[in-house]
């Protein structure tokens, strides 16, 4: 996948919550930004005079209630994470009129409404594209419910938008009071042949699969989006050679190699952007360092072997890495 870059400006901040933050984006140029389908998402890249570049991927919100045309500006939820120095330079510099580059839309989460039941799970900020799911369900009469789990209704941004979108068709769960949400029954529950969507942190993610699996539901029956924070605040950077192009790419500790590579415009496959897909993996030549799998698509005998990472979300400990492309 190649895309280019569009430049944007912050167009409105709305505090939701103590850590959530909202942010408006408009075209730099005033222009219609492109239309994108539920559970696409935009990557930020941005440049810290004292980080260097970092990039973070947020999925697109929609318009609220009364916003009648959403093509106008993209909405986004930036949750301040204690140890990810990216949503900590959103929170700390964006102000009304900030400039900065994203990417067009990709929709790696797409939502399939011609199912007959449709069941959205939110987990904490995993909350973003379940809004924009939920708005396209109602608009369309589909047949569907929605569980929005997090610590405590004050900690819940979207929380009164799902309410009000939603109706009775959404049910909160609070873990401060309620304890663990019991996936299982909730989806042992659901309508024959219901379609499951769920974002969140990746362990709610993992037992959403595992109580599907456990009883016997097909696969694709259960989708998901990973909420992740981005590199964590112990990252470093590292260089990158490309031997066969002859070029070498500097790697700021918050940002990801395939980051750094489209920022230098060298040509790369990529899709996910998560580990996932298989497109990206380039590789390797040497590392003076361990290499830091951290995808879902190399076997553990292809991790062990060293011989390629997936560059969008595996990193090294070490200085440099040289790969052969
Ligand atoms: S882009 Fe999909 S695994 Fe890296």
């Amino acid at each position: 996948m190649t895309s280019k870059f569009m430049d944007v400006r912050v167009a409105g901040v709305r505090t939701l919550t103590p850590r959530v933050t909202e942010y408006l984006l408009a075209a730099a140029d005033g222009r219609p930004l492109p239309r994108y389908e539920p559970g696409a998402h935009v990557a930020l890249h941005m440049v810290s005079g004292t980080r260097g570049p970092i990039v973070r991927h947020y999925s697109l919100i929609g318009g609220l209630e009364g916003d009648d045309d959403p093509r106008n500006v993209y909405r986004i939820a930036v949750q301040r994470e204690d140890r990810a120095r990216g949503s900590a330079f959103i929170h700390e510099t964006f102000r009304a009129g900030t400039c900065l580059r994203i990417t067009p839309p990709v929709n790696n989460f797409p939502l399939d409404r011609r199912d007959a039941s449709t069941l959205l799970v939110a987990g904490g900020i995993g909350v973003t594209p379940i809004v924009s799911m939920a708005r396209s369900l109602a608009r369309r009469r589909c047949d569907y419910r929605v569980v929005f789990a997090g610590r405590s209704p004050a900690q819940m941004a979207y929380r009164e938008t799902l309410a009000r979108l939603a109706g009775d068709r959404v049910r909160f769960h609070y873990s401060d009071e309620q304890g663990e949400l019991d996936l299982r029954a909730l989806l042992s529950a659901q309508p024959a042949l219901t379609r499951v969507y769920i974002c969140g942190p990746a362990p709610m993610i993992a037992a959403v699969h595992a109580a599907g699996a456990a009883l016997g539901w097909e696969p694709d029956r259960v989708r998901s989006e990973l909420f992740t924070a981005g590199p964590m605040g112990d990252e470093a950077a590292f260089e990158v050679e490309l031997r066969r192009s002859a070029k070498v790419v500097q790697v700021s500790a918050d940002a990801s190699i395939l980051d750094a590579l489209r920022l230098a415009e060298v040509p790369v496959l990529w899709d996910c952007a998560r580990g996932e897909c298989g497109l990206c993996p380039l590789p390797v030549i040497e590392s003076d360092g361990p290499i830091e799998h951290r995808d879902r698509y190399l076997s553990e005998e292809e991790r062990a072997k060293g011989g390629s990472l997936c560059i969008c979300v595996s990193r090294i400990r070490g200085s440099r890495l040289v790969l052969d492309a």
